[in-house]
């Protein structure tokens, strides 16, 4: 059995019927306007704003590259605002400092409140516009922050989708662009394909995984925006909501109640606790052995992603608190597709590496 990694899609699950009425997890951020990707998402809203006149963007120290790429592509200037080990930011700093918008991002799924909501109120009330990156909290239940300007996340990294993203505000706005193929059309094949692999263990493993990188390629040199396709469109409204929240809290909880239990000094628990409102992405922990650990769990066929690879556009100045996270995050999948069979082997594997 294999965990982690792409998700995958099978054709004939895919719902005949398309819903009219968006979701209430994605309803949630006002009107919705789709585009291909997170980064495609937070470019166009980039755009809106240097329409304006505005010329600077906060951003968080730790954080993907794929976040600063659009900003910086359409001329902004970014200050970083830190983030420690309890991912919290420096608010009184951030309070002295001019700019004219901000990133805010709940870590995992979980309620970090980087910046508190006191905090991002003060800031709206000094005319500074607030974007909340939900990539990693959009399922999360609530709204903690009904007066952000402008909502975006990657949906894709969610379930198995051939491309997908949202932008939450209160307009839509009509895209124009065509729909980026050489990515839809390669992610779609490497989906299908590694369906059946996990279904009947085809010989296909290299091909996919050749065509999810492509695509990840092309995605890496254009962070402009593109229209969905109607059937990744289709899969997204259809996505069943109820299931995907129960699972990862489910299989969240067992690997918090189950890593506890683990005594070993180089690793530790990122956060100690799941919220009721909260739905996690990961079950992210810290170990100080962490790109070993990540190598002996691939040899059992678990793969962990590193939440991130440092941007290169990051100075080590601007991530002097994060380079904690940088360095020693490794992300556990609790994913819908897994269950508690899935889990234990995971902390098998961990608790065999540290032996
Ligand atoms: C927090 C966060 N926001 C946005 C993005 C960009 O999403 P996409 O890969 O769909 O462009 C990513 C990508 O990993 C991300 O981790």
């Amino acid at each position: 059995m294999e965990i982690g990694s792409e998700f995958y899609v099978d054709y004939a699950n895919i719902d005949k019927v398309y819903p009219q009425k968006l979701p209430s997890w994605l309803k949630k951020y006002g009107e919705i306007t789709f585009t291909n990707s997170g980064r495609g998402a937070l470019r166009l809203i980039a755009q809106i704003l240097k329409s304006k006149g505005l010329e600077s963007i906060m951003v968080p120290s730790y954080i993907c590259d794929s976040v600063i790429l659009p900003i910086l592509a359409e001329d902004f200037t970014i200050y970083y605002y830190d983030v420690d080990k309890e991912f919290k930011a420096d608010e009184d700093k951030i309070l002295r400092k001019k700019f004219d918008a901000i990133i805010v991002i709940d870590y995992f799924g979980l309620n970090t409140e980087t910046i508190s909501i006191k905090t991002l109120k003060k800031l709206k009330q000094q005319g500074v516009i607030l974007i909340e990156d939900t990539t990693h909290s959009m399922f999360s239940k609530t709204l903690k922050r009904n007066f952000i300007d402008f909502y975006f996340g990657s949906i894709r990294k969610w379930f198995g989708l051939p491309s997908g993203a949202f932008i939450g505000s209160n307009q839509k706005y009509n895209i124009e662009k065509n729909i980026l193929y050489k990515v839809e059309d390669r992610r779609l094949k490497a989906l299908l394909l590694k369906n059946e692999y996990i279904k009947s263990g085809n010989e296909t493993k290299e091909q996919f995984l050749n065509l999810f990188s492509e695509a990840e390629n092309y995605l890496d040199n254009d962070s402009d925006y593109y229209r969905l396709s109607n059937l990744s469109k289709k899969i997204v409204l259809n996505v069943d909501e109820k299931k995907l929240i129960a699972k990862r809290r489910n299989n969240y909880q067992f690997l918090l109640q189950e890593i506890k239990k683990i005594k070993n000094e180089d690793l530790s628990i990122v956060f100690n606790y799941l919220n009721d409102d909260d739905v996690p992405l990961f079950f992210p922990i810290y170990h100080s052995n962490r790109d070993e650990l990540r190598k002996f769990l691939t040899s059992k066929n678990i793969y962990c992603p590193v939440h991130w690879p440092i941007p290169e556009h990051i100075q080590g100045k601007d991530r002097k608190k994060s380079a904690y996270q940088y360095e020693s995050i490794i992300s556990l999948p609790v994913d819908q597709r897994y269950d508690i069979k899935a889990m234990k082997s995971i902390v098998e594997a961990i608790e065999q590496f540290n032996d």
